[in-house]
């Protein structure tokens, strides 16, 4: 069986069929680049572009930066243009893809999704929370399995900070810091995490999970078991598909 998935990221908006059997693309993805300012209407092209350029017909799961309610509306844009709050992005995405049935969900939840059922969080009972660090901090909260969704943990208050504006990729890359000065900030946000929550698993997804070596071996004073994300870049996509699928019923 196989469902669209597109992920729509700070700086890309990529897309592929996901064989949901085997919780992979079916075939390479296409990423555009996402326009600047990035309003609803300008991704919303960008969307269609992507799932047209494989002539898909049917059901589109569709990952967003921000709080998602209902599978459809936007309530927080962080990253993207504050047009989106609101919006019910599942009737402006269904409506520009001529009538597809469209879900709409958080891009963290939707990458911790695929990550428990195809990825390293496969079995795990327990509290898990994956951690998306990339232009922003993504979080999605696993309970036994189960997710907490909009938990939104990138925005917890860090030495008088916004977290990801601290600890996230893209606070590494614009203020140039060495592996050892990010991942001692990752690591101040992880013990804040940790102590609230006290998960069994943190895993850390985002681009720079493929980078972990580089950084995971810093961490040091943290309980939890800490390990990167195995679906890398392509976790967004599955995600969105799986959401897709269980809301389509065409698979539980
Ligand atoms: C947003 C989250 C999102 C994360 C990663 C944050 O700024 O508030 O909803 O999951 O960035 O994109």
């Amino acid at each position: 069986m196989q469902i669209f998935g597109v992920d729509i990221g700070g700086s890309g908006i990529k897309g592929a069929p996901v064989d949901l059997d085997r919780g992979d693309l079916a075939e390479p993805r296409h990423k555009v680049l996402t326009p600047q300012p990035a309003t609803p209407e300008s991704v919303a092209d960008c969307v269609k572009e992507v799932v047209d350029h494989f002539g898909w017909s049917g059901p589109v799961g569709v990952t967003f930066p921000g709080v998602v309610t209902g599978h459809s509306t936007i309530r927080t844009a962080a990253n993207v243009s504050k047009d989106w709050v609101d919006m019910d992005a599942r009737a402006l995405l269904g409506e520009r893809l001529g009538g597809a049935p469209v879900t709409v969900l958080n891009d963290a939840d939707a990458a911790g999704v695929a990550e428990m059922h195809f990825g390293v969080g496969k079995g795990r009972e327990g509290t898990v929370i994956l951690l998306t660090l990339g232009t922003g901090i993504g979080s999605a909260l696993f309970i036994d399995g189960r997710l907490v969704p909009n938990t939104e943990l990138g925005h917890l208050e860090l030495h008088g900070h916004d977290a990801e504006k601290r600890a996230s990729t893209k606070a590494r890359d614009d203020e140039q810091l060495s592996w050892e000065h990010w991942a001692h900030r990752v690591q101040k946000y992880l013990a804040h995490v940790e102590m609230l929550f006290s998960p069994e698993l943190f895993i850390i997804g985002g681009g720079v999970s493929r980078k972990a070596q580089k950084f995971l071996p810093l961490i040091e004073g943290i309980r939890a078991e800490i390990v990167p994300a195995e679906l890398l870049n392509n976790a967004g996509i599955v995600g969105a598909a799986m959401a897709a699928s269980q809301e389509a019923g065409v698979r539980g």
